[in-house]
């Protein structure tokens, strides 16, 4: 749906890489050239008309993630260079100084290299334990697993609401129910989520969720932490400088804003916030209950038709989600990829930032399939044509 939007559209390609990046609406991309061509200046800073402009194009964004999530107040919304930088910045602010020896941080083997190597750095510094939550057979988190492994010495459970390979969705409602009980801490990684379905924070009762616009029509380089209030208030700002302080003086004494700017210091990525407002709007618009479903029926299509295929294996076969990680017998995923970009189909192959997965699945690499709302049936049925001829893959892979 949608597809007249998305100027990339309009070439010929078969854009199936959406957990990586999606595409740009024009809508989008026309609210930052405005920004960078009619009021360019700087946020938070001008007591003049186009500096006005920004500061109210910047903090309406801010209202529309605080609505789009359902965060309680807008304090609780900030804005970073992405899903990444908002899961160290959790990590290296507020669990520094809030874990200690011999305390346990729960994670799984299907996690993102964000959501793996900040909590390993920070258990080797704190001599913290790392413990992974037992998968059932397809690779999925279930709430007994959890209760298994928690203990009273569990401070951390940092999850994906969604993976970005096995594509499942975790019970993160129950989870956050479970794990409050007990004072543990619930960190969701929403890059995959938050972009094709509703979520909403105060349902969850998640501690932390973070997610980049890029994934979400937004642009690159700008993404969302949010955090409960009290919460983020008690993050000791990794980034000092302009922007965020109210006053400092010769005698070393620095005093901070208040949220959100705290933790906003330099000048930030100002076309970028803009930019995920428009997506936002954008997103709004179509509905994400719509996109959802879309979504869903299509990854049926596409698994009804690629299980008809004796010599392809899918590795996440009972997920709901628009992933759909397969290898081809035999044939190495990036050959695979490689021959369907002969015909201008974009996969991804190999882990996928997921490198311990393997120890799960015992697959080292997979192509992954990842869909959004502007694909169609008909994208499926070109790649899977092309899937279905093993002769013509070998015979052009290299
Ligand atoms: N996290 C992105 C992916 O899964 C880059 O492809």
């Amino acid at each position: 749906m949608n597809r007249d939007d998305f100027p990339m559209l309009k070439q010929n390609i078969i854009y199936l890489d959406n957990g990586a990046t999606s595409f740009k609406p024009q809508v989008v991309i026309d609210k930052m050239n405005e920004y960078y061509t009619t009021y360019s200046a700087n946020a938070h800073r001008g007591d003049y008309d186009i500096s006005y402009h920004v500061d109210m194009e910047y903090e309406n964004t801010r209202d529309l993630v605080k609505t789009f999530i359902n965060a309680q107040s807008k304090e609780e919304i900030i804005f970073t260079g992405g899903a990444t930088e908002s899961l160290n910045l959790i990590v290296n602010g507020f669990f520094e100084k809030n874990i200690e020896q011999g305390d346990e941080i729960i994670i799984t083997k299907s996690e993102h290299a964000s959501n793996v190597i900040p909590w390993f750095r920070l258990a080797k510094n704190k001599k913290a334990i790392i413990k992974y939550i037992e998968l059932n057979e397809n690779h999925e988190v279930t709430i007994e697993a959890l209760q298994k492994i928690i203990t009273p010495k569990t401070k951390i459970i940092a999850l994906a609401q969604v993976t970005n390979v096995i594509g499942d969705e975790r019970p993160i409602k129950q989870i956050c129910a479970l794990a409050h009980e007990q004072n543990i801490f619930v960190v969701v990684d929403g890059s995959q989520s938050v972009p094709h379905m509703k979520v909403d924070v105060q349902d969850l009762d998640c501690d932390f969720l973070c997610f980049s616009a890029h994934k979400m029509c937004g642009p690159t380089g700008v993404g969302v932490l949010y955090g409960k209030k009290e919460l983020l208030e008690a993050i000791e700002p990794t980034n000092l400088g302009g922007g965020m302080n109210e006053s400092f003086d010769n005698e070393f004494e620095v005093l901070l804003k208040p949220l959100p700017t705290r933790l906003e210091a330099g000048t930030p990525n100002i076309a970028g916030v803009i930019g995920l407002g428009a997506a936002i709007e954008y997103l709004n618009e179509i509905g994400m209950d719509k996109i959802a479903k879309y979504e869903r029926n299509l990854r049926e299509y596409l698994i009804n038709k690629l299980e008809k295929i004796s010599y392809i294996d899918i590795i996440n076969l009972h997920s709901k989600s628009g992933i759909v990680a397969f290898n081809v017998d035999n044939i190495f995923s990036q050959d695979v990829a490689y021959y369907l970009n002969r015909y201008h189909i974009c996969v991804r192959a190999g882990n996928h930032c997921a490198k311990i997965l393997k120890s799960e699945t015992g697959v080292k690499n997979t192509c992954r399939i990842s869909l959004y709302f502007y694909n169609t049936k008909e994208e499926i049925d070109k790649l899977v044509e092309l899937l279905a001829d093993k002769e013509k893959i070998i015979a052009e892979m290299f």
